[in-house]
């Protein structure tokens, strides 16, 4: 399989490039396995234009950054894990603006002026395999919520399967590495396996 790590980290030697490194290096010894630290990218936020929906063949964005070379690597991959620090809860600032510019992947048939939950949508990543692995420095239970449940919501408007979210607690960021969780990093690639129909 293709499997693409995407790292929403801005600390190049920080715990989130450490988990992702640690995944794809047990994941590439059966697969093809691409790792892009997403801050090495220039990622705009979405416009709110609404362009791409108006294009249904490709995903459209008006915006000449790195976005269509990234989402380009997202509709390649057979499996996308989406990597971040915590931070207030949520995704790192860098992976939401990536988040956002997913828009263009999923479109929103006979307009978009509904409830979400109310929309037909057409999307390009329609049952692919996709997790989010966060770290954080807090525990997992009462701090990491809401980014969770802002993954599932993610999967749910892009009908792309929710592989899973996998946390890793008790990250300080001055003691990188100490307690990952191997639990933790065998279910990923457990979980990454288990798509190899
Ligand atoms: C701006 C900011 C906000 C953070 N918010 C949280 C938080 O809400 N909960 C938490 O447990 N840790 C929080 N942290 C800690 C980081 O999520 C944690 O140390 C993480 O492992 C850092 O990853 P990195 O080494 O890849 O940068 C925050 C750190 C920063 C810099």
């Amino acid at each position: 399989m293709n499997i693409l790590l995407l790292s929403g980290s801005p600390r190049k030697n920080g715990n989130t490039n450490a988990i992702v490194q640690r995944v794809a290096e047990r994941l590439k010894t059966n697969h093809n396995v691409e790792i892009c630290r997403i801050t090495d990218y220039q990622i705009n936020g979405c416009l709110g234009c609404n362009h791409c929906q108006s294009v249904l063949d490709k995903p459209g964005c008006v915006q000449d950054d790195d976005v269509t070379r990234l989402l380009g690597k997202v509709m390649d991959a057979d499996v996308v894990l989406y990597g971040t620090p915590l931070y207030g809860h949520s995704y790192s600032g860098q992976l939401k603006l990536l988040m956002d510019r997913h828009v263009a992947l999923f479109k929103f048939v006979g307009g978009s002026d509904k409830a979400v939950d109310e929309m037909e949508i057409k999307s390009f990543i329609e049952n692919r395999s996709v997790g989010l692995i966060v770290s954080c420095q807090g525990p997992g239970e009462n701090n990491t919520e809401l980014v969770q449940m802002q993954f599932r919501k993610f999967c749910e408007s892009s009908l792309a399967f929710c592989l899973g979210t996998y946390i890793f607690p008790w990250c300080s960021p001055d003691v990188i590495g100490s307690q990952f969780s191997e639990d933790t990093l065998n279910q990923i690639v457990c979980d990454v396996e288990a798509q190899n129909k």
